[in-house]
């Protein structure tokens, strides 16, 4: 069994979300805390209610400040290395009903300098190019133009630069060091892009001119990039930003599988045509049995299935349907195959709407890009 590593760059074996809530000193999102949500938003999101999202910091801070009328920001982003497939459009996804309810803006930031940077295969000329075609798929998850803001940080240098080098000065290589695990083989730009990720969670506080306070919505492997900005906040005059996490969406390939553009079996893509991403559904790991007959016998096991999974935390709105779902599996009523052309169904319906809107998008573009 391979360990389980969580960092924002590597996210590896079967992960054990107590022990990481533990590691990394974050708070279980409480179901007094998802009432207090319940409170503002008078429902919840799917991915609330069924606990993708399962962790935070701050958050019960960010709703009393906005008990008591300060409105917060929302902050979230892109590495882009690649195409985007669902995993990533969860926090997106999620990010945009919270704008939605709490009618917040929302700094999107892209970090082409990132994956430059970390990746050797990719030159700037590729994650400028990728950043293009991700920015089509976050402006298909519907965000509110008038109150968006997205930015590529080669081209966004200008602003977040002034806020990086604070950063950068008030964070020593030794905390660098233990935070993301950087040794003498890291790149120097490497050591100093932290304070860029860390600059947009001031920013809205630097364009205000007061403190403005910053929820997060990220999967828990951007959590260490936080504990830098909030090391630092408050010497530099600023709210700690707070944050809610969410678990991972798992690869297609089933537990402890990782969505990988490199192994594209492992995800579905939002550019997948519809034919490849059924054919990836109709391939995705089970919880079934060997055969018919000892499905039949013994029933299937949901708590392993990628296609429940999938079902449960993003497509299946219905609890009656998914409840059903689980107990026709554990009895042997239903077979995996007919699970998976259920999720293939509901993918395909998805995809088709997501890629009407990317096309849309194009047209959109400068509604929500900022440079400087
Ligand atoms: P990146 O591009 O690796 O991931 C983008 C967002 O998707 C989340 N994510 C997932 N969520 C659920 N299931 C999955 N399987 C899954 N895989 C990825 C990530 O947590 C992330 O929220 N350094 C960042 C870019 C960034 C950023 C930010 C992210 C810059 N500023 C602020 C979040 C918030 C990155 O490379 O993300």
């Amino acid at each position: 069994m391979v360990e389980m590593k969580v960092t924002p760059w590597t996210v590896e074996g079967e992960i054990d979300y107590k022990k990481l809530i533990k590691q990394f000193g974050t708070a279980p999102l409480t179901d007094k805390l998802i009432d207090e949500i319940k409170k503002h938003t008078g429902e919840l999101h799917l991915m609330l209610r069924r606990k993708l999202f399962f962790s935070h910091r701050d958050l019960d801070w960010l709703l009393s400040k906005y008990d008591s009328g300060e409105s917060f920001v929302l902050y979230t982003g892109r590495g882009p290395s690649g195409h985007t497939h669902i995993g990533h459009l969860v926090p997106w996804i999620f990010t945009k009903w919270l704008q939605d309810k709490f009618d917040a803006e929302l700094y999107f930031q892209l970090t082409d300098d990132e994956k430059f940077l970390m990746n050797r295969q990719l030159s700037l000329d590729d994650t400028q190019k990728f950043a293009q075609e991700n920015v089509l798929d976050i402006i298909a998850v519907g965000f509110d133009p008038k109150k968006t803001k997205i930015f590529f940080d080669t081209s966004y240098a200008k602003t977040l630069y002034k806020i990086a080098v604070r950063v950068a000065k008030l964070t020593t290589f030794s905390t660098a060091k233990a935070v993301f695990g950087f040794n003498n083989s890291t790149n120097i730009g490497m050591a100093f892009f932290p304070s860029m990720q860390a600059a947009p969670c001031f920013l809205p506080s630097e364009l205000a001119g007061k403190k403005v306070p910053v929820l997060i919505p990220a999967a828990i492997d951007q959590d260490p990039y936080w504990r830098i900005s909030r090391d630092v906040a408050e010497r530099l005059g600023y709210y700690k930003p707070a944050q809610i996490h969410s678990m991972f969406l798992p690869g297609l390939q089933g537990p402890g599988s990782k969505m990988s553009a490199s192994k594209p079996n492992t995800a579905i893509f939002t550019t997948d045509s519809l034919d490849v991403a059924e054919k990836k559904v109709m391939g995705a790991f089970t919880g079934g049995r060997g055969s018919l007959k000892e499905q039949r016998e013994k029933g299937g096991n949901p708590n392993i299935c990628t296609v429940y999974q999938y079902m449960y935390y993003i497509f299946e709105p219905s609890d009656e349907k998914i409840k059903q779902m689980r107990e026709d599996c554990k009895a042997g009523r239903v077979t995996c195959g007919e699970c998976k052309q259920r999720l293939a169904k509901y993918v395909i319906a998805f995809l088709k709407e997501h890629q009407k809107r990317r096309k849309n998008a194009k047209k959109n573009i400068d509604k929500f890009l900022v440079k400087d």
